[in-house]
């Protein structure tokens, strides 16, 4: 019996979680898979109302549960970085998920927008730093709001951080079996010190993966191949500000926000499967927004607790319609309300 907590969150959050509930629902059954789900009410909602966000003790309670099932955070009231910092990132950092696994998988029938590329283009996946960096919030303002103003902010690297990234990652490249191609994406030239123990801690850690081919790429020429040669890539590993960056580019290429999930994954913890776009306020409540990215991730957490047949099965329901149902991914344009496509995909799943 598993025991998923669930996290609506802000703006379009809840739509698209209560499809991923259902297609969850519907795989369960066929696959005989039993859980129970228990719903937590953080965001910025609560926030306005309470000046709660997520204390010591929810922390506590959620490490108790096998997965997280995450909608969306951000509330238009809310100034930002509260409830990223307060929330989030708090989530990633306490439960000390240090990988933010993100595919990059474009799928049947899906609108590319790069010229002359195809399913068999684009299928990477990015494995992104994601407890360390310039996300650890070290640093400072001095004289603030004053011409001597100083801001400081550390991106902090450590050895074992960055190795046990790096080993998730050549894992995961042995295991996809594809073209067995890590390439690690940073900027050696520039950040002489953070990104020298990164090149350093690749290559010796990559001794141990003789059948892994070891590639390296600044992250500008990266962007520059994510949309020139997309083929080029089986898995990226790189630092969390840089992931951040190049997975909105990746979501793009897979044919947007619409589709593109990930997971924060503490691979001896607890870990959490989000749609990677926001609360998108402007579409709260209208039944438009396209809740695939939020199914995927669903089949995303099946996948992280070895439910494996499910996973697969709600990822072939989702490709079965995007090739053969859905007009776009785009909200609003899909030809379809949000819970139209939920029905959608628990119907392709029979
Ligand atoms: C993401 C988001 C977050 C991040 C924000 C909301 C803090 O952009 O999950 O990619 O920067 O990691
Ligand atoms: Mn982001």
């Amino acid at each position: 019996m598993y025991r998923i907590a669930v996290v609506p969150g802000d703006g379009t959050g809840p739509e698209v979680i209560a499809e991923g509930l259902k297609v969850l629902k519907a795989v369960a059954q066929k696959k005989n898979i039993k859980y129970e789900t228990k719903m937590y009410d953080f965001g910025g909602a609560r926030y306005l109302k309470t000046g709660q966000i997520l204390s010591d003790a929810d922390v506590a309670e959620l490490r108790t549960c096998n997965a997280i099932y995450l909608g969306a955070v951000g509330h238009p009231d809310v100034p930002p970085g509260i409830l990223e910092k307060g929330l989030l990132l708090k989530l990633r950092f306490d439960l000390d998920q240090y990988i933010n696994l993100r595919p990059v998988s474009l799928y049947p029938g899906v609108d590319c927008p790069l010229k002359n590329k195809g399913p068999e283009d684009i299928d990477f996946v990015v494995v992104r730093e994601n407890t360390e960096d310039l996300y650890v919030g070290v640093g400072g303002i001095m004289h603030k709001g004053t011409p001597d103003e100083v801001a400081v902010q550390e991106s902090i690297n450590t050895r074992k951080g960055v190795e046990r990234c790096l080993r998730y990652a050549f894992d995961l490249t042995r295991k996809r079996n594809k073209k067995k191609k890590l390439t690690l994406s940073a900027k050696t030239n520039v950040l002489t010190y953070a990104h020298d123990l990164w090149w350093r801690a690749f290559n010796e850690v990559g001794t141990e993966y003789a059948d892994v081919t070891r590639d390296y790429a600044h992250v500008d020429a990266t962007c520059m191949w994510m949309v020139k040669n997309p083929e080029f890539f089986d898995v990226i590993v790189t630092t969390n500000m840089f992931g951040d960056i190049i997975t909105d580019l990746g979501a793009m290429i897979q044919g947007g926000m619409g589709i593109a999930a990930g997971g924060n994954i503490n691979p001896e913890g607890v870990s959490m499967f989000e749609p990677i776009g926001g609360s998108a306020p402007k579409y709260t409540g209208q039944g438009v927004i396209n809740p695939l990215a939020a199914i995927c991730a669903a089949s995303m957490l099946l996948e992280n607790l070895g439910e494996h047949e499910a996973a697969a099965a709600v990822e072939q329901a989702v490709k079965y319609v995007t090739a053969n149902k859905v007009k776009s991914l785009s909200a609003g344009k899909m030809g379809y309300s949000t819970s139209q496509v939920g029905d959608l995909v628990v119907e392709a799943l029979k």
